[in-house]
């Protein structure tokens, strides 16, 4: 089934100039870019971002990080999006990454692991309405 999700270069990709090489794994993969921009959260936007992780240990952490610098979301279209996506990021925690994905070869940690994927299609429709709105995405 044709898909979109959310995909994030998180604010150490960009730090390490890696934007390119993220959207070119992308496409190489065959997912489309539908929608993409460069945007720097502020604390109150990026604690809504991640409201399922609030009660975790490591939000106030990952909430720092995640407005350390820009960041540039993007809505991937493509057959089976949401799990090609996270396939070609790799597990959240680099070390346990399976190699020649995105983590295991740029990740520094479980924190600063370069790219956010959405996990399901109602994350996904909530995560491209929190960063794009109708005006941005092109129709299906
Ligand atoms: P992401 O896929 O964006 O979803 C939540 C983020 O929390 C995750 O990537 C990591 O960047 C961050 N994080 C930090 N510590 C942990 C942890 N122990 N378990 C899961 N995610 C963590």
């Amino acid at each position: 089934m044709t898909e979109r999700t959310l995909a994030i270069v998180k604010p150490d990709g960009v730090a390490k100039n890696l934007v390119g090489e993220v959207v070119r794994r992308f496409e190489a993969a065959g997912l489309r870019v539908v929608a993409l921009k460069m945007v720097r959260l502020d604390r109150r936007e990026a604690e809504g971002f991640y409201h399922v992780h609030k009660e975790r240990p490591f939000f106030p952490s990952l909430v720092d990080f995640m407005i350390s610098g820009p960041i540039v979301p993007m809505v991937l279209e493509g057959e089976d999006a949401i799990a090609r996506t996270r396939r070609l990021m790799g597990a959240t925690d680099p070390a346990k990454a399976d190699p020649g994905t995105i983590r295991r070869d740029h990740a520094a940690s479980i924190e600063k692991n370069i790219v956010h994927g959405s996990d399901s299609p109602a994350t996904a429709g909530f995560e491209i309405g929190y960063f794009f709105n109708a005006l941005e995405i092109p129709p299906r």
